[in-house]
């Protein structure tokens, strides 16, 4: 077909297909195990099934209000108010959004204006950047340590200017798995406190965190509550990434002008699943044992690798584990894990795609969100590398 002047128009044209999309179709093509994207490879609760089938058959199928059905928001304001000591008002601070990604692309479209800066630290999820670009804004790259992923609080600093406009944090972590310590955000909170800067706070792995940890929430610290959005993912915590459900919460002034793009970006989401989380979200359990629950699987993964020439520290939090090559291989990153599929039979994403430049530091970043099986599978592949 000849190309249209429309595709030739387009406004993101450096961007091209994401290496989700370009892995995920190699693994297909090649059979391969997978664990390259973030989702779980086994059952979702039943539970949550049955609950939003009677709320389809009770009849909840039109449109649900635009911020999302009230019961809902409450359960969150509660979930919030509960772990992190923050009150959100439900009527208007909180919102129920397409998964964490609606949440942060409204955020930035609400608040960035052609030639605003935003800081962006690196490797970084693969959402945050397209978002700012076609507001007209301009990212404005951090790169993280890559040995321990801990932010230079005073190369961050240096970066902002009187264009800075938004700063973009996640935690924990994608790719990384690291865990914003009590004292990182604190010092972002000293850093931002003198400016009028925005700040996204993804927190779409909020309930992941191992050996202990605490999630520090932008929640918990007042200075930094007052300019956040904190976008959140039940596709993530539940492991119901199909369903793209997630939520954000900030003050009421921030919140105002989210809503403006929201009504008409999406209006509202799917009303019956709304009503069924409603209801799930009463049973804390639910959430807080997911560290235990999947600390137990990257425990059981981390121990098949015994006779893995890879190094790594086990991950912080997330449900992903970067494996470090560069003892045994000056190959890209992304030859290798394109070599693990065709040759092994087994695919995981090179993180280098997440870089600034791509920079690439030999890690390859896996999804252990997935059964015993799968990840013995798996292990016994990276074994006989
Ligand atoms: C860091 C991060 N933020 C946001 C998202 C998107 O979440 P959702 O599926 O709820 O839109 C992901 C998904 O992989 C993620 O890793």
């Amino acid at each position: 077909m000849e190309t249209s002047k429309h595709e030739l128009r387009s406004k993101l044209p450096n961007v091209a297909t994401t290496i989700f999309t370009r892995i995920g179709n190699l693994a297909r093509e090649h059979n391969a195990l997978d664990l390259s994207q973030g989702f779980p490879n086994f059952e979702m609760d039943p539970e949550l099934i049955a609950l939003t089938t009677e709320a389809m058959k009770k009849g909840f199928n039109q449109y649900a209000p635009m911020q999302g059905y009230f019961g809902l928001r409450t359960a969150i304001a509660d979930k919030i108010q509960r772990l992190h000591g923050r009150t959100y008002d439900p009527d208007t601070e909180i919102t129920v959004t397409v998964g964490a990604t609606q949440a942060i692309f409204t955020a930035i479209t609400a608040f960035v204006h052609p030639g605003d800066e935003v800081i962006v630290l690196k490797p970084a999820y693969d959402c945050y950047e397209p978002a700012i670009v076609l507001n007209g804004g301009i990212p404005i790259p951090v790169q993280l340590n890559n040995t321990d992923f801990k932010v230079d609080w005073a190369l961050l600093k240096s970066k902002i200017t009187a264009k800075t406009r938004m700063l973009i944090i996640n935690t924990p972590h994608n790719p990384s798995g690291r865990v914003f310590s009590e004292n990182d955000m604190l010092q972002l909170q000293e850093i931002l406190k003198p400016t009028n800067i925005i700040l996204i706070s993804d927190e779409a792995y909020e309930h992941l965190v191992f050996d202990e940890r605490v999630h520090w929430s932008a929640a918990r610290f007042t200075d930094l509550a007052s300019r956040t959005f904190v976008c959140a993912s039940f596709g993530k915590t539940f492991y119901i990434t199909g369903w793209k459900m997630g939520y954000c919460a900030a003050p009421k002034a921030l919140m105002t002008a989210f809503l403006k793009i929201h009504q008409f970006a999406v209006f509202s989401i799917h009303h019956p699943v709304q009503r069924a989380m409603a209801v799930y979200l009463q049973n804390a359990d639910r959430y807080l044992g997911l560290p235990a629950f999947y600390q137990q699987k990257r425990d059981f993964f981390l121990g098949q690798l015994d006779r893995s020439k890879f190094t790594f520290t086990p991950t912080e939090g997330t449900y992903f584990q970067l494996l470090d090559f560069s003892e045994w291989s000056n190959d890209s990153d992304e030859a290798i894990a394109e070599r693990l599929i065709v040759a092994h039979k087994l695919a995981c994403i090179p993180i280098s795609s997440f870089n600034e430049g791509r920079l690439d530091h030999r890690l390859l970043r896996f999804c252990f969100a997935k059964t015993e099986e799968t990840l013995e599978q798996a292990a016994a592949i990276l074994n006989r590398l």
